[in-house]
């Protein structure tokens, strides 16, 4: 498929198969499951929009007690981050004494992420982790801001598919893909 990007001819190519996605978030599940036990209550953060498809599929492989919730944040515009980034819902309360778990689509200048844990670090939680599908470390402007489990390591190419979107399209990809020039 080719798309046209702000006046540029990009192709599609597929990164991860929706196959290749679901096997991996069956891995990371697994580890969470594992990691947290199945006795105590675990607060699912999903960070919009770009990780409700994750969440939705990650969540069902979940076994212990959950509580979701949503946090809609918002910093790219096309193809760049902004540079700054908006909360666009309230914190959700009640985190004091629990397990958070943040869910993101992707961390790649790392600036959403640093802003959700000074966010998320004024409300008492127990504890504070963060799960991605993709992760960009050679973006990442916070070198020492790691997220605790990640679906898989790309370059810093752009990619669409699977909740992550261009302007609000493409999010229903069942595949994730990266553009490249054509
Ligand atoms: P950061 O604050 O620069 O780490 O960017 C994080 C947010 O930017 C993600 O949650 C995505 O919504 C968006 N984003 C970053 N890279 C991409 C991409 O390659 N495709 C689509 N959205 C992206
Ligand atoms: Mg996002």
């Amino acid at each position: 498929m080719k798309i046209d990007v702000n006046g540029t001819m990009m192709n599609v190519r597929t990164l991860f198969s929706a196959e290749q996605i679901q096997k991996r978030t069956q891995e990371l599940a697994q580890q969470i499951n594992q990691e947290y036990g199945l006795d105590q209550t675990l607060v699912i953060l999903v960070a919009l929009n770009g990780a409700f498809v994750f969440a939705a599929d990650l969540v069902r492989e979940l076994k212990m007690t959950t509580q979701i919730e949503f946090i809609r944040i918002k910093s790219y515009e096309g193809t760049q981050s902004s540079g700054s980034i908006q909360l666009l819902t309230p914190i959700p309360k009640n985190l004091v004494g629990k397990h958070v778990l943040i869910i993101e689509d992707i961390v790649d200048t790392g600036r959403s992420f640093h802003f959700l844990l000074n966010l998320l670090s004024q409300t008492d939680a127990a504890s504070l982790k963060m799960c991605t599908l993709l992760n960009k470390p050679e973006a990442r402007e916070f070198p020492d801001l790691k997220p605790d489990y990640v679906g898989f390591d790309i370059g810093k190419n752009f990619v669409i598919g699977y909740g992550l979107d261009l302007d609000g399209v493409y999010r229903n990809l069942p595949y994730i893909a990266d553009l490249t020039n054509a």
